[in-house]
């Protein structure tokens, strides 16, 4: 989802751009990874085991592409001589916060995903002494199955629905993040943790009802319901906002509100 918006937003900039699918290239094979990335001047890994329910019952297979593949991807940026952007979460924290998190804050993460996610920055801030790690949350984008599509597909078909109120974050746009991504390169700030989301807040209630409203259809058909009404195999952070004091102080501006922003992507992601 993100790494073809990336791409997309690249080719159109006219920068030379090699776009690796998985089927190009097995991150979790070093000497795969390191032979793709050679002569590469900017690496950025958008490629995760990203199925978090799933990691609950398949830690070690996520672990492989989470942290193993993100030192393979590390190692060959750092032999290489590429600055790398790694991509990673909030489910690195546990969530039990009442304020944004800073992205120097303590991780804590509770589920299998987070676990190995935690142990890719680890991997990443290790091998690769010129990184860019910028964690996200909450994205949607045209290029895959996500939140708003799984909403509005619903909501057409059964005219009424309950979404959790319980858990806030900041709904992210992955051409948004895309082009953060561009800018925090294009400013060559320092090598560091920064966090890559969308301003403000909503629970997924509130994204739900601006889902519905951007479908055309009446955003009182979603009614607020409990995380314990809806339990998966992994657990949610409750709370999922990020703080970008960092962007701010690299001279890099933030994702705007993530209200605004989905005004702007609404047709598109939904159309996607
Ligand atoms: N989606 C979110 O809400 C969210 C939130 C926070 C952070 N993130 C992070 O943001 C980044 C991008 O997420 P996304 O939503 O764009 O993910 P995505 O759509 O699931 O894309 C991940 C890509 O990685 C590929 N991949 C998996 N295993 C691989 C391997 N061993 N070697 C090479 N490629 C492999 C997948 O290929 P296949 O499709 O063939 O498996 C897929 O193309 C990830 O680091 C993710 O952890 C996402």
């Amino acid at each position: 989802m993100l790494g073809q918006d990336l791409v997309a937003l690249l080719r159109e900039r006219g920068e030379d751009v090699r776009a690796l699918s998985r089927d190009d290239l097995d991150v979790t094979d070093p000497d795969a990874t390191a032979a793709a990335l050679r002569d590469a001047e900017v690496v950025v890994n958008c490629a995760a085991w990203t199925a978090v329910d799933a990691a609950e019952e398949h830690e070690a297979d996520a672990f492989a592409v989470n942290a193993v593949g993100a030192a393979a991807v590390a190692r060959a940026a750092t032999t290489t001589g590429a600055r790398l952007v790694h991509v990673s979460t909030d489910y690195v924290f546990d969530g039990a916060a009442t304020a944004p998190y800073p992205a120097a804050a303590p991780i804590a993460p509770a589920s299998a995903y987070g676990r190995t996610k935690a142990a890719g920055e680890w991997a990443v801030r290790a091998e690769c002494p010129d990184h860019v790690l910028v964690r996200t949350a909450w994205l949607y984008g045209a290029h895959g199955p996500c939140f708003p599509k799984t909403i509005a597909r619903v909501a057409r078909e059964r005219g009424a629905l309950d979404v959790v109120d319980d858990q806030v974050g900041q709904p992210t746009w992955t051409a948004d993040l895309a082009d953060l991504v561009v800018r925090l390169v294009d400013a060559r700030v320092p090598a560091g943790t920064y966090h890559g989301t969308a301003s403000g807040e909503t629970s997924w209630h509130g994204f739900a009802r601006s889902v519905v409203s951007a479908a055309g259809l009446d955003p009182q058909i979603v009614s607020p319901t409990t995380s314990d009404a809806f339990v998966r195999p992994a657990p949610r952070p409750a709370y999922s906002v990020l703080g970008h004091d960092e962007l701010t102080a690299a001279g890099v501006a933030p994702i705007g509100r993530w209200d605004e922003r989905w005004a702007v992507a609404a047709a598109a992601v939904l159309a996607g």
